[in-house]
């Protein structure tokens, strides 16, 4: 059994499937960082629809290259809130990244070469240090190649819309279940044929199918093949 204790655990896998729920579960009982990268492709986003990249619509590619230099994200913990709080040029935009205006254009925005070279170059000096879950498309494939534990998680388009729909009324946000699965159905599309760095399953890593898990028990999955590689020494 190998007791080494510094990993990487890289989750990837379809929208909305609970990934970054359950990478800050694992990080927080080994005490690791966790990174949501699909916050940052997010932050990139809200610039894009602030600054006026997208108009009709259709957003302006070149236009959003031209401004990468002035994108700057950030995470901050928050020790009253105990999360973890992504900030775009020192603003806090956590809530605002999270509405359905940004997540229409996410996965365009994530189709870009441009913007994906920078951000996983921003990924991979956060994790230079190991001890880290870290949650996207692209983490056991492009970002952390040798991660230590590779996920890929999945579930049926319609149970990712019913969790997320309910989660987006609870945040009180005036939604339509259609929109929601369109959306996930959308993303899904985007990201797997879009031509860069595209979501698709790594090789070495494990496939898990939550359709019929809750919260727990896609933890208590996890964290038994965390067990089983790493034993109790990670603790
Ligand atoms: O995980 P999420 O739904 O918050 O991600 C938002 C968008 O960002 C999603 O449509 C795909 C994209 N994304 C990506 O291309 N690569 C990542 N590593 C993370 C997210």
């Amino acid at each position: 059994m190998d007791l080494q204790k510094d990993i990487i655990i890289a989750i990837d896998g379809h929208a909305s499937c609970g990934k970054s729920t359950l990478a800050k579960k694992v990080a927080n009982k080994l005490q690791y960082s966790y990174i949501d990268t699909g916050a940052m492709y997010r932050a990139a986003t809200l610039y894009a629809l602030d600054n006026g990249f997208v108009k009709n619509g259709e957003l302006n590619k070149q236009e959003l290259v031209n401004n990468l230099d002035k994108i700057n994200i950030d995470f901050r913990f928050d020790s009253e809130l105990n999360k973890s709080l992504t900030f775009l040029n020192g603003k806090n935009v956590e809530e605002e990244i999270r509405t359905m205006r940004v997540s229409d254009f996410a996965s365009p925005v994530a189709t870009v070469g441009e913007v994906r070279r920078k951000l996983v170059a921003l990924q991979q000096i956060m994790g230079e240090n190991k001890r880290i879950t870290m949650d996207g498309r692209d983490i056991g494939t492009v970002v952390f190649p040798n991660a230590d534990i590779k996920i890929f998680l999945t579930a049926t388009a319609q149970k990712r819309a019913t969790r997320r729909y309910k989660e987006l009324i609870e945040k009180g946000q005036d939604v339509k279940f259609e929109d929601i699965l369109e959306n996930v159905q959308t993303r899904d599309r985007i990201d797997s044929t879009r031509e860069v760095d595209p979501l698709k399953q790594a090789e070495d890593a494990i496939l898990i199918d939550n359709s019929n898990l809750n919260v727990e028990e896609t933890y208590a999955v996890v964290m038994a093949i965390i067990i089983e590689r790493f034993g109790e020494g990670l603790f």
